[in-house]
């Protein structure tokens, strides 16, 4: 696990819930729309305080974050969080609708990780919802200094490089929409090797 983007986390996250703008919901709605099944149970995967999970509706919506601080901070906005590694989620298989990573995988250390826990725990029809930033933007190069300089062990990808990964986990990879913040989706498959649907653990 990237210990030191986690203890940065940890320690600045009422200051992070603070500042932090509110996630972009018509974005994040039109992600969410290309599941070929209802979204009632959401994983927000590295979510933070659930500035992503705020902005969607759904009956069940839950946090993964190894930043406690960060968990707290999510409660004190009524969302149930959960202290785990986004690469090794204690949720079951085939058990949620959707897994929403906002502005979080680039921190994460084993991306390839959180891409095939996404599709483990998704039902058939769900969609693994990536928000992101493309280091290939003038922003986006600006970004992957400033991250450095922060001391951040960042990995960014492009949409069409994210893209390729989702499609080597066995999701249907689609580009939503590009730009310095982009959304990419990976939709699971109606056959997608989770043989039934169990709930969260
Ligand atoms: C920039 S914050 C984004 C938080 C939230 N998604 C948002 O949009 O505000 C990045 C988050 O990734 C989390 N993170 C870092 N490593 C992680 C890992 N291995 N698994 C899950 N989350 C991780 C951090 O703790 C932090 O809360």
């Amino acid at each position: 696990m990237a210990v030191g983007d986690v203890s940065t986390f940890d320690r600045f996250a009422r200051l992070y819930d603070a500042v932090m703008p509110a996630a972009k919901r018509s974005k994040l709605r039109a992600a969410l729309a290309r599941a070929k099944r209802p979204v009632e149970r959401v994983v927000d995967v590295g979510g933070g305080p659930g500035r992503a999970v705020r902005a969607i509706d759904a009956d069940c919506r839950v946090v993964v974050d190894p930043a406690r601080g960060m968990l707290v901070q999510a409660r004190t906005h009524d969302i149930e969080a959960v202290c785990a590694d986004g690469s090794q989620l204690p949720i079951r298989t085939a058990s949620v609708d959707a897994v929403v990573v906002s502005d979080a995988l680039h921190h994460i250390a084993d991306q390839r990780g959180v891409l095939q826990e996404a599709k483990r725990v998704m039902r058939p029809g769900g969609v693994l919802v990536i928000r992101e930033f493309d280091p290939t933007t003038l922003r986006g190069r600006a970004l992957v200094v400033a991250e450095q300089f922060w001391g951040f062990d960042s990995t960014f990808y492009s949409p069409t490089a994210l893209r390729a990964e989702i499609d080597a986990v066995g999701l249907d990879g689609q580009i939503i929409d590009r730009g310095f913040d982009y959304t990419v989706v990976g939709l699971a498959r109606q056959e997608n090797g989770n043989s039934k649907a169990e709930e969260f653990e």
